[in-house]
């Protein structure tokens, strides 16, 4: 049974590091103007400090500011051969330990700790949502910021909801877990921060299941 579940992780981590490059090629602009922001973030005294959950393979490394320290975790042990090469292929930043965690439970990460946690196409993923989301407050220094780009559902009753409703049971037992029909803006809404910045976009080049998305921030 485990090592089904090892070879099942050992898959999803190829696969989503092939297609990691078709997604960042259709959202290449979103990233780049979701990441502009990060340098506000950064403390008087250092450089940035980035906490990237569920990092996969590093996708979002190239979008980062020079000099930034990136702290990476994925509770999927099988991504690192990836995440490396990325990281050789991104010296314009530094590289905190890799920490091989859930979101929900980022252990070693210390209270108060980082500048930004970065977090795209993961919260429809894990476990829980509200319980990552106070793992992220825990770990983010006071004026940090959650950044995001998550896929959602789409708005109640439109064809699109319906048909994300119907291929959800299926998509998630073959997408590792990954929900579409998450209703991820109210979750962060509601997870206590004291600032959030949301916008809906729709890129036509994706799936239509995995069209609707946010993207923003929110401070502590
Ligand atoms: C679709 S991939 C996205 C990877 C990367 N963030 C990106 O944008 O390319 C979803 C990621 O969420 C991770 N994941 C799944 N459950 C998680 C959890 N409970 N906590 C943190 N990450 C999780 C997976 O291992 C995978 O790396």
């Amino acid at each position: 049974m485990d090592s089904l579940r090892g070879m099942k992780q050992k898959l999803f981590a190829l696969l989503s590091y092939t297609s990691t490059f078709i997604y960042n090629d259709k959202m290449h602009e979103f990233k780049r103007e979701l990441f502009r922001d990060l340098p506000r973030f950064q403390s008087d005294d250092g450089p940035l400090r980035l906490l990237e959950i569920g990092c996969g393979s590093g996708a979002n490394f190239q979008y980062y500011p020079g000099g930034c320290v990136v702290v990476c975790s994925d509770p999927n042990a099988h991504f690192e051969e990836y995440l490396r090469r990325s990281m050789e292929e991104s010296a314009h930043l530094s590289y905190g330990p890799v920490l091989v965690e859930s979101a929900e439970r980022l252990g070693p990460v210390q209270d108060a700790s980082v500048d930004v946690v970065v977090s795209t196409l993961v919260l429809c993923s894990v476990r829980d949502v509200r319980k990552v989301l106070l793992e992220v407050r825990r770990v983010l220094r006071p004026g940090g910021a959650l950044f995001f780009l998550e896929h959602v559902v789409s708005s109640q009753g439109s064809w699109l909801y319906w048909l994300q409703v119907l291929v959800d049971p299926l998509w998630s037992r073959l997408g590792d877990g990954c929900h579409v029909t998450r209703d991820t803006g109210t979750e962060l809404q509601s997870a206590g921060f004291s600032h959030l910045q949301l916008k809906n976009l729709s890129e036509p080049k994706l799936s239509a299941v995995i069209r609707p998305h946010i993207m923003g921030f929110c401070i502590k």
